[in-house]
């Protein structure tokens, strides 16, 4: 086992959702992250359980060696092995535990088992340029939409969240109902870089810091059926405007509690993670916010917003540094508390 004053070279395993993914990270710095993504849910319009299951299986064994060989490290070598045990789909999370805690009994390894929302956050401490204690982190997923204050490494609390519909899902069901295949987020910001933000949805009345996105998407889906019946065409000449404008609302909704958050928490160290976070609108709106209210802003780079194991290598990295290791017994969960 690794002690204190030797490098740690940690090798964790990221299976909560549809992508499969492997991370080695030696001392805090990430050296492989492979990511498998599932491409057989496109076809579905989201992901199916079962069929994330059994890609995970497919995936899991070529996925890990080729973050060992990417990071020229060998299995004997690695300290601890890390996984993603919550929250996240049940029969996705058991391949990825079942699989870490194989390995770590074989090899004689401790086990990390790793918060996934909690990794979403800490993504924003891998690579050089990193938030100052205490931090706010918008976390923004296809299953959460958190404002999480980050006193340390290992202690967080989450001071506001959605009521209804992750900021992820609000992009994925609005592509929906414009007619985008799954998942339309991505899509949605491609086709907002070439339209301007000019139809106007229902805002949420919201108090404190949590969020709510169900009103919008039945504001938007009320505006599209109307304007279709005027002009069935009105979707397809329309496209780039309307994904501005439901991007841009989205956008708002976020960026007016995290103002909220900073403004009573005093906080000015801010980051955005998961996988909205990718968001090309929601990253200039961040820097411009930032830039207006004298915030130091942070975003992790492309491959850390969107789910990857390098995020739980670098929470289990802490884990490890405070000898939080974990039971070969212990058991994944959809949902899991803080
Ligand atoms: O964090 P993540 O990879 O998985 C979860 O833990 O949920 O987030 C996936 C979500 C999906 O809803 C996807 O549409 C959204 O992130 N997403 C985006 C973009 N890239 C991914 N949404 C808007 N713009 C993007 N560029
Ligand atoms: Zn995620």
């Amino acid at each position: 086992m690794g002690t204190l004053t030797s490098p740690a070279t940690i090798l964790a395993i990221e299976s909560s959702c549809d992508e499969t993914s492997a991370a080695v990270c030696r001392n805090g710095d990430i050296l492989s992250n492979i990511i498998a993504t599932q491409a057989v849910h496109q076809q579905y319009g989201g992901v199916v359980p079962e069929l994330a299951s059994r890609a995970h299986m497919q995936n899991i064994v070529p996925v890990v060696q080729q973050a060992v060989q990417a990071a020229q490290c060998d299995l004997q070598s690695v300290d601890a092995i890390a996984y993603t045990q919550a929250p996240g789909l049940i029969g996705a999370l058991l391949v990825g535990s079942g699989f870490a805690k194989s390995l770590a009994l074989a090899l004689d390894k401790p086990l990390i088992a790793v918060h996934h929302m909690q990794a979403h956050v800490l993504a924003n401490l891998i690579g050089d340029r990193r938030p100052a204690f205490p931090f706010l982190c918008l976390t923004v997923s296809g299953g959460h939409t958190q404002i999480v204050r980050c006193d340390s490494p290992l202690q967080m609390t989450v001071i506001g969240e959605t009521l209804d519909d992750a900021a992820g899902e609000a992009f994925d069901k609005s592509a929906k109902l414009i007619g985008l295949p799954y998942p339309g987020g991505p899509l949605i910001d491609k086709y907002a870089q070439q339209g301007q933000s000019v139809y106007k949805f229902a805002e949420p009345q919201i108090q404190g810091l949590d969020f709510s996105f169900s009103g919008l998407k039945t504001s938007i889906l009320y505006f599209l059926q109307k304007a279709q019946k005027d002009n069935p065409d009105f979707v397809q000449q329309e496209l780039a405007n309307i994904c501005a404008s439901v991007q841009q609302s989205i956008i708002q909704i976020l960026i007016k509690k995290l103002m909220k958050a900073a403004k009573e928490t005093g906080i000015k160290e801010i980051c955005v993670a998961g996988g909205v976070s990718a968001n090309s609108g929601l990253r200039k709106a961040l820097q411009a916010t930032g830039e207006r209210f004298h915030w130091n802003t942070y975003m992790p780079a492309f491959e850390y917003c969107t789910d990857n194991a390098g995020m739980i290598a670098i929470a289990a990295y802490y884990k490890f540094l405070d000898r939080q290791f974990s039971s070969l017994d212990a058991s994944p969960s959809a949902r899991a508390s803080w």
